[in-house]
């Protein structure tokens, strides 16, 4: 496989989405110190610019989860750090790169929720509704995009090109 020489997302067109999820974001959380709770390690690039468009006190952790091998879903999920989470009445933001089958964040939405924060909401860089396993819908939603495997700005394949300031399809 081999990464496509045009992105299917530019480093500007998501630049200028993370600025708008930023505004969002502001509306909704000013003066209530979220919690940003990033999913690691794909959401790390897109926390770091998004943290970085909210003019507000904040926090910013981190959980590590595992789904996938290559371009495939496990079915499993595994998550780490998830025991020493704070987040009981707080408000909590997840920030995910993509949600595909959706059973990595819902395994992550249900274990925050048993541990009573005061609010709990989903952003997605990606979403791949057309994969859907599970039904969970992020609240805030960068770009829905159509079943390609992608890689760049914080996703992997393998392990690889999350340096890739674009977005850019998987090909055969
Ligand atoms: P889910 O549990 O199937 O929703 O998968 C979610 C996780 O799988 C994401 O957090 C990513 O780490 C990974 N993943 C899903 N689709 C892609 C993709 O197209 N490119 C890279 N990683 C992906």
């Amino acid at each position: 496989m081999r990464v496509s020489e045009q992105p299917l997302i530019t480093a500007e067109a998501i630049a200028a989405r993370v600025e708008e999820l930023g505004r969002e974001l502001t509306v909704r959380y000013t003066g209530k110190r979220p919690l940003l709770l990033a999913v690691l390690k794909g959401a790390s690039l897109f926390v770091a610019d998004l943290a970085r468009s909210l003019p507000m006190e904040l926090e910013l952790d981190f959980v590590q989860a595992r789904s996938y091998a290559g371009t495939r879903s496990t079915g499993s999920v595994a998550l780490s750090r998830a025991e020493d989470l704070e987040v009981t009445a707080r408000h909590v933001i997840v920030v995910e790169d993509i949600v595909d089958t959706g059973r990595t964040v819902e395994a992550l939405l249900e274990r925050l929720r048993g541990l009573d924060p005061a609010s709990l909401a989903l952003c997605a860089l990606l979403d791949k509704p057309s994969r859907r396993v599970v039904p969970v819908q992020p609240d805030y939603t960068g770009f829905s995009i159509d079943d390609h495997f992608v890689v760049g700005y914080g996703l992997d394949c393998d392990g690889l090109h999350r340096n890739l300031p674009a977005i850019h399809v998987m090909e055969q």
